[in-house]
């Protein structure tokens, strides 16, 4: 009679302990990969790592990430980093190139550490220990944005000797969506048959090429536009963010 009345209680206080320990156990796990990662979030410091995870797990964050390499147009992977982080449901991994954090200086009035700071996580461009060089490290996408030849060289042939190139490695044998917004003008035969090469193993190649039947009356038009059909390409809601082609009017 006695165990009877006890053991609900006993059964629930053994639950609590076995959630308790768990959380535990993932919060060491959640720091061991950050620390390997060389960062802690803000929120990671708040809260630790592992019940991020956790939660994550819960309610199925898409983390995508950001390179932004040296060819002309990084305020491109600026805005998409801006977008993304209005996003509830993104959790941003940025790759800032050194000629790419070289381009941003010299064409936007954005200081490296601000770029920087708009991202949830920063990953070094030298360090091939991320965890963006495993595919066991789930990301819902990549964007390069934008993208030099040099690394849509190194990664049509495969020369994975910098994160951004491995990134966009692990992303194409996981068979992930690997977004490239190339950038170079004119463009010799090697840029075109990387380009190629890239189509054929599942890339899209996004140059950011202005459209105009949006009327666009400033760059910053331009460059929303371009960056929202961006997140039509990763499957994120960006209605608010860009004209939609409704077809010719009548006056017209
Ligand atoms: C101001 C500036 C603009 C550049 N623009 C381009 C460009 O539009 N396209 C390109 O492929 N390379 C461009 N480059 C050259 C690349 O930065 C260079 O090839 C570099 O090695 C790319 O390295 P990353 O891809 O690792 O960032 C530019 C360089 C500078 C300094």
């Amino acid at each position: 009679m006695l165990y009877c009345y006890f053991s609900p209680c006993i059964a629930a206080t053994n639950f609590l302990l076995c959630a308790t320990g768990f959380l535990q156990w993932q919060t060491a796990q959640g720091f061991q990969k950050s620390a390997c990662a060389g960062q802690l979030s803000s929120s990671e410091q708040l809260y630790g790592a592992g019940l991020r995870d956790s939660l994550i797990g819960v309610f199925m964050k898409k983390k995508i990430i950001v390179a932004i390499t040296g060819a002309t147009g990084s305020i491109y992977g600026i805005r998409l980093l801006e977008m993304l982080n209005n996003i509830a449901d993104v959790e941003t991994h940025l790759i800032l190139s050194p000629t790419g954090a070289l381009t941003a200086h010299a064409e936007t009035d954005w200081d490296k550490q601000s770029i920087l700071n708009l991202a949830d996580v920063v990953h070094k461009p030298k360090d091939l220990g991320a965890t963006l060089s495993s595919g066991s490290f789930i990301t819902h996408g990549m964007v390069i944005a934008p993208c030099s030849m040099k690394t849509l060289g190194s990664i049509a042939s495969g020369v994975t000797d910098n994160l951004v190139a491995r990134a966009a490695d692990v992303v194409l044998k996981e068979r992930r969506r690997l977004i490239l917004m190339v950038r170079e003008t004119p463009l010799n035969l090697v840029h075109l048959r990387n380009m190629t090469t890239l189509a054929e193993m599942g890339a899209i190649i996004a140059p950011p090429v202005p459209s105009y039947y949006t009327r666009p009356e400033t760059i910053d038009d331009i460059v929303n536009q371009t960056v929202g059909r961006m997140l039509d390409l990763l499957d994120i809601p960006s209605n608010s963010l860009i004209k939609r082609w409704e077809g010719l009017q009548e006056s017209t």
